[in-house]
């Protein structure tokens, strides 16, 4: 990330979260009614740059993106409904779950774990915007390339004995294998069993079709510039083996043909859904 600069990506992400709400047809995967209100000065430039006829991926972005969130979200009232009452979201940007946080929820405690740059520039909006902070969510910074994220949590109200969900959204790729490896592995050991964690990943470009191949400089020249390059990628069978190394006794990766017939073919959006990302679940 550049120095003293919020994440451009999360940023990036919150405008596709806006943009999906007011291009895309209902029924939405994702209602994000905060998403617009925390971009600021700049919304309607963010949110207008997702608009139909521009650049394929951004209307890819526009779609995915929020199903990324939506993916998670279902994966936290899962959790929810196993008895697990704490959430933490690993690099949260301007994730508003805790802001629009159902009532059937109740009783969990969120703990955003962000880069102090990212996170001190979003309660900055959110003090901007006159949004109180909810009783039930904790803020922790934590730089993941230097800091370990058990001991962020662990200074923290977090209890390490009772289960949580863990939430790991658009970071993973931004992050050096190395890190990642040490991150599951730290989760691995500081979680309580009934633990999980969903995260999403990218796939080689090798594996990817064509058009990929064509934005690929253009992309890596916009991410470098934003000081957030994307510097690892996995196949499926590589993450799960990362995965159980690290310690977690199962992994769900789901397939591109499951998650479209569980969430894209049921909406009215006609644009492709992304073919570059995955999902993941590991288990403790
Ligand atoms: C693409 S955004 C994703 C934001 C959010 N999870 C979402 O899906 O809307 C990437 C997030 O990772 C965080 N991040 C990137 N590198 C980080 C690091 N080294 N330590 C902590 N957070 C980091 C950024 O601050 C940002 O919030």
């Amino acid at each position: 990330m550049n120095v003293g600069e919020p994440s451009h990506t999360a940023i990036q992400v919150a405008a596709c979260r806006a943009a999906h709400l007011r291009f895309d047809p209902a029924p939405h995967l994702l209602e994000d009614r905060f998403a617009e209100k925390l971009l600021g000065a700049d919304a309607e430039r963010l949110i207008t740059s997702y608009a139909d006829g521009g650049s394929w991926i951004l209307l890819e972005n526009r779609l995915f993106l929020p199903f990324r969130g939506r993916f998670g979200e279902d994966r936290i009232a899962e959790a929810h409904a196993a008895g697990v009452r704490q959430l933490v979201i690993l690099g949260a940007g301007l994730d508003s779950f805790a802001l629009r946080r159902p009532p059937e929820l109740g009783g969990l405690r969120i703990f955003e774990i962000d880069h102090p740059a990212t996170q001190g520039w979003k309660r900055r909006r959110l003090a901007e915007c006159a949004i109180a902070e909810p009783e039930e969510l904790e803020f922790v910074e934590c730089d993941f390339e230097t800091t370990s994220i058990s001991e962020a949590l662990r200074s923290s109200g977090f209890r390490p004995q009772a289960p949580a969900i863990v939430s790991w959204m658009g970071v993973v790729y931004y992050l050096e294998k190395e890190t990642v490896r040490r991150a599951l592995a730290e989760l691995a050991g500081l979680l309580a069993p009934g633990s999980a964690v969903v995260l999403d990943y990218q796939l080689p470009l090798v594996d990817l079709p064509q058009r990929y191949h064509d934005i690929f400089a253009q992309q890596s020249a916009y991410l470098l510039r934003s000081g957030e390059p994307q510097v690892n990628r996995y196949r499926p069978a590589e993450l799960r083996e990362a995965i159980g190394v690290a310690g977690f006794a199962r992994a769900d990766l789901p397939t591109r043909e499951e998650l479209h017939q569980r969430y894209f073919a049921p909406i009215a959006s006609q644009i492709p859904m992304s073919e570059r990302f995955g999902m993941a679940m590991a288990w403790r």
